[in-house]
């Protein structure tokens, strides 16, 4: 591993809410080579959607350092480059989309880094295309159903070429359809990512080791073994409860 180099690095990182004194992340280590492919699944409520938006950003560290594409990120100025290469898929694709149309959506981003409206205009249906959500470009984009939303959440997101995803529970709430489709796009990107899923199966499909949180703290694959629970009945098919 000496050679290939960490995208994301973040040490004895500490986080509250401000006001709540609840150390959300505490003393938090992390770090993200290229060509990672890490799942997270850790309860509701443990701290994975603070420690994506830390990353971004979006939430300032009482302590610690970010350090991001070999560089410390010490004030809002030093997030302003890295932003656009870091590709946070939102939990709610909704926080994510605010045009009037898919197209508007996807080609935002690339405008926003100056790209011409033409060259944006191409790159974001060059991505639709790659999701197979060209047929979607004029569409409204509130109208759409929640997975159709979420691959045009992620269609804005890979538009702007980004070097790493963060991405907060894709599969909540879809079928199993899309999830079969994220599956597949996923597994064929080659961009290095962290995703978060309450989904076994969805996250040993896609990634190459699963971590955890607890107590404000990162837990790798070294110190927890998640597995799939399978066990047979002795009288077949009898209705029971997992708890
Ligand atoms: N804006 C906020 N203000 C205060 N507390 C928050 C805020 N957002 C999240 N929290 C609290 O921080 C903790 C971690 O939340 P979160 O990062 O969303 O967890 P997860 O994504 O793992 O479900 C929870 O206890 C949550 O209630
Ligand atoms: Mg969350």
């Amino acid at each position: 591993m000496a050679d290939t180099p960490c995208i994301i690095r973040l040490e004895n990182l500490s986080y509250a809410y401000p006001g709540t004194g609840e150390k959300v992340l505490d003393h938090l280590n992390l770090e993200i080579f290229q060509g990672d492919r890490i799942g997270m699944m850790a309860p509701n409520g443990s701290g994975k959607t603070t420690l994506l938006h830390t990353i971004m950003g979006l939430c300032k560290p009482d302590e610690g350092t970010v350090t991001i594409f070999g560089k410390a990120m010490t004030q809002e100025k030093d997030f302003l480059p890295v932003r656009s290469q870091i590709g946070l898929l939102f939990q709610d694709s909704d926080d994510q989309l605010f045009c009037p149309t898919v197209m508007e959506d996807v080609a935002f981003g690339p405008l926003n880094l100056g790209f011409s409206r033409n060259d944006a205009v191409d790159m974001a249906r060059k991505t639709l295309e790659g999701l197979g959500m060209a047929a979607f470009e004029q569409s409204i984009t509130h109208r759409l159903s929640g997975g159709q939303k979420r691959l045009v959440a992620l269609a804005a997101v890979l538009a702007m070429n980004p070097k790493v995803l963060l991405l907060d529970e894709p599969t909540a709430g879809l079928d199993n359809t899309v999830k079969e489709r994220l599956i597949h796009i996923l597994s064929r990107l080659d961009i290095s990512y962290l995703v978060i899923s309450h989904e076994f199966d969805f996250v040993s499909a896609v990634t190459d080791k699963i971590y955890s949180m607890e107590n404000g703290r990162v837990l790798t694959d070294a110190d927890i073994h998640i597995h799939r629970h399978e066990h047979v009945h002795k009288h077949g098919l009898q209705p029971h409860i997992h708890k």
